[in-house]
């Protein structure tokens, strides 16, 4: 058909294995925009090699496309371990503490970049709309202009984008921000990110204002949007009612006896406030002794990126923090957190927060936390749980119905437990029913659409000019 085809990029990309995938829900919507008119998905295999090709390996997973590249040792140490997640990732989270600069890991970064555009060069269309995923890839459509591509390139941020002030302590700074106004849509999660980013444009006399939203920036014109990613709703309620009948879950629910459920679900990464959050916990079980053997705290934390420094610290620090709380307020038969550094699979995790009367979600700082989400949709109408969500979470935007906490507070977050605890039934359906019936409309499809036709209108715009 006349339609275009769709090329997504991401560093992980969901390559079916054995026929099948296990795909999270960013995967299952991207798939099915990928599905419509047939696309191709593009990114790293995962691997590392002592010699890599930069011709793609190709697999067809049924309608899609999936094309991937493996990454040397020094690719992946200065390009992801390094410059993303070293430099980029605090950057984004605000934590300048923890930037780590190396000039190596720079120029490593702009060269896989490089190699990344020359590999997708060899599979791209030139008609393909093009949709870059995440803070790996800024360059990437500079990279493919340079090749001569003026296919219709949009980005997508996962993280947030923090104020100019903050952003500035970038290396190379100046050569993100132009980065990405070669593209043609540049897109984040909330409104506040789209306004540092457009701070940054203007402050540094990148990006003349254009219009609302449009910014020209080197003789290209941009837009800069919220689209606030969400889940697939209905079907992870769904989930959530056939969870309840997971093995992990009917034994979890048989070790608790009678006591609350308060649930934390992770990755191990510094960004989600883990360690205040065992110390709102350990403060709220000081304040409250009545509750003591009364709930358990369950906080299921996969290790993340524990080659990079700063993760392994913290790995460390959190661990150790869990234990102290428990070795402090533990009794014989009651253990107040069981902290695990597990993979949960989706249909588990999803019965879970369904048995759960408190949901912990509180980053100091993330992108948008479908966490959140997932956890709110899981939860029965008769008798919904509690989400305690962070100010600082971007899903914060969009859930009022939670008790908003700032993750920093200690004694607040303990209160805010506390309350959720004992909140009555009609408060604790009031505020779910707002926060359902507004993830009934966000979901992770209408995200996908409204990405596309964003992209697509500004293709229409740019035919219209003379
Ligand atoms: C965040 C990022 C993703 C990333 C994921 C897991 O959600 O936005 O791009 O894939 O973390 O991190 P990892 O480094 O293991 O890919």
């Amino acid at each position: 058909g006349s339609r275009q085809r769709l090329v997504v990029v991401s560093n992980r990309v969901p390559v079916p294995k054995d026929g099948s995938t296990k795909a999270g829900g960013l995967a299952i919507a991207l798939e099915g925009a990928l599905k419509e008119s047939g696309g191709l998905w593009f990114g790293w295999s995962g691997n590392i090699v002592g010699d890599a090709s930069d011709k793609p390996e190709v697999v067809q997973g049924g309608k899609i496309t999936f094309a991937v590249v493996d990454l040397t040792q020094q690719d992946y140490d200065e390009y992801y371990a390094g410059f993303a997640n070293r430099a980029l990732w605090p950057v984004c989270h605000y934590r300048l503490d923890l930037v780590q600069l190396e000039r190596s890991d720079t120029d490593g970064y702009f060269r896989v970049n490089r190699a990344f555009a020359a590999s997708l060069a060899r599979l791209l269309q030139p008609d393909d709309i093009i949709w870059i995923h995440d803070y790996h890839f800024i360059p990437l459509a500079a990279e493919l202009r340079k090749l001569g591509f003026n296919n219709r390139i949009g980005f997508f941020l996962h993280i947030p984008w923090p104020p100019s002030d903050v952003a500035s302590a970038l290396p190379a700074y100046e050569r993100l921000l132009r980065g990405l106004g070669a593209y043609d849509v540049v897109g984040f999660h909330t409104p506040l990110d789209v306004e540092n980013f457009q701070q940054c444009l203007v402050r540094e006399g990148i990006g003349q204002p254009m219009g609302p939203n449009e910014y020209q920036v080197d003789g290209r014109r941009i837009r800069v949007e919220p689209f606030p990613v969400g889940i697939d709703t209905q079907a992870f309620a769904r989930t959530a009612v056939s969870g309840e009948k997971n093995a992990l879950v009917r034994r979890t629910k048989a070790s608790m006896g009678d006591r609350d459920l308060i649930i934390g679900v992770d990755r191990l990464d510094y960004s989600k406030g883990i360690k205040q959050r065992i110390e709102s916990f350990s403060c709220f079980l000081k304040s409250s002794p009545a509750f003591h053997n009364r709930v358990t705290y369950i906080q299921i934390t996969p290790k993340s990126r524990s080659d990079v420094p700063e993760y392994k610290r913290m790995q460390h620090e959190i661990a150790e923090q869990a234990g102290w709380t428990n070795g402090n307020f533990g009794e014989v038969d009651w253990t107040p957190i069981r902290y695990v550094n597990q993979t949960v699979g989706h249909a588990a995790l999803a019965g879970l927060y369904r048995m759960s009367q408190v949901g912990l979600v509180t980053p100091l700082r993330d992108g948008m936390n479908l966490v959140a989400k997932e956890f709110v949709a899981a939860q029965p109408p008769e008798d919904p749980g509690v989400l305690i969500l962070s100010r600082f979470a971007g899903a914060a935007h969009e859930l009022n119905g939670a008790l908003l906490v700032n993750p920093y507070d200690t004694e607040a977050c303990a209160a805010a437990i506390t309350r959720a605890l004992q909140m009555p039934l009609a408060e604790r359906q009031e505020r779910w029913i707002t926060m359902w019936e507004r993830l009934q409309t966000n979901t992770v499809g209408a995200w996908c659409r409204q990405f596309l036709s964003c992209l697509a209108d500004s293709a229409a715009e740019a035919e219209e000019e003379p």
